[in-house]
């Protein structure tokens, strides 16, 4: 159906596993395409020193390391991935840049966030949000409300839904109901569920990735 955006059905453990699987390989199948919008997002985010950042499904931990660079020593990063050998991945990557004690790996569930409420400066999420089934999003956003302080930041980068869908995006929501195993992403109304989460834009830059809508999106918790 134009303009719903197609459920999520495979199960949490469906996910942990695929992803499992995919790690050694996903910089090769992602990398490269994703990488320039997550620059873009951690710019936006502009993370300072001595703050207090997470971010949620973190993959192969590139834009970890960029955060536990711009915390600085007196600052931390936090991250939560579903996926066992993501968290591995990422700690090896961490340790290789000398910047493992500034970042705490936890495995799990973004929709249920193992941390303290107001306690975080910013958030990070890029390519995840898009992971959730329809009804699990708002929760996921409400636990990132729920950590961050007053006036704390959110970056999502999504690819989403804008206007009438064209070829590539009837192709991909198509792949996603057919392997969504392996397609698993799927376009969401990326700026219309934050709002709606009770986030105040920032800032909103659409680019495009194969025909695709990304969304980069800066948030405020109001
Ligand atoms: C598409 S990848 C994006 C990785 C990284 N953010 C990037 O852009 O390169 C999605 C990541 O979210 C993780 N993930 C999937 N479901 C999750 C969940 N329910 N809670 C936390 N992380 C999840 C996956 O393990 C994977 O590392």
């Amino acid at each position: 159906m134009p303009n719903r955006i197609s459920r999520v059905t495979r199960s949490k453990e469906s996910a942990r596993a695929s992803y499992n699987r995919m790690s050694r390989f996903y910089d090769l199948l992602a990398g490269g395409s994703e990488r320039k919008f997550i620059e873009i997002g951690l710019k936006k985010l502009a993370v300072r020193e001595g703050e207090k950042v997470i971010e949620i499904g973190f993959g192969t931990g590139h834009a970890l390391v960029s955060l536990a660079q711009a915390v600085g020593e007196k600052g931390k990063v936090y991250g939560i991935d579903i996926s066992d050998e993501m968290v591995r991945l990422s700690h090896e990557r961490l340790r290789k840049s000398g910047l493992a004690e500034r970042v705490h790996l936890k495995r799990g569930d973004a929709a249920k966030l193992p941390l303290d409420s107001e306690s975080f400066d910013a958030v990070f999420m890029a390519f995840t949000l898009e992971l959730f089934d329809t009804p699990e999003i708002p929760i996921v956003l409400s636990e990132c409300r729920r950590v961050l302080k007053k006036d704390g930041r959110i970056c999502v980068v999504a690819i989403s839904k804008k206007g009438k869908d064209n070829l590539m995006m009837r192709l991909y929501e198509w792949a996603h109901k057919r392997f969504s195993v392996y397609v698993d992403c799927r376009p969401i109304f990326a700026r219309q569920t934050i709002e709606d989460a009770g986030f105040q834009i920032l800032d909103c830059e659409i680019m495009t990735m194969w025909d695709l809508p990304v969304e980069i999106l800066l948030g405020a918790n109001q």
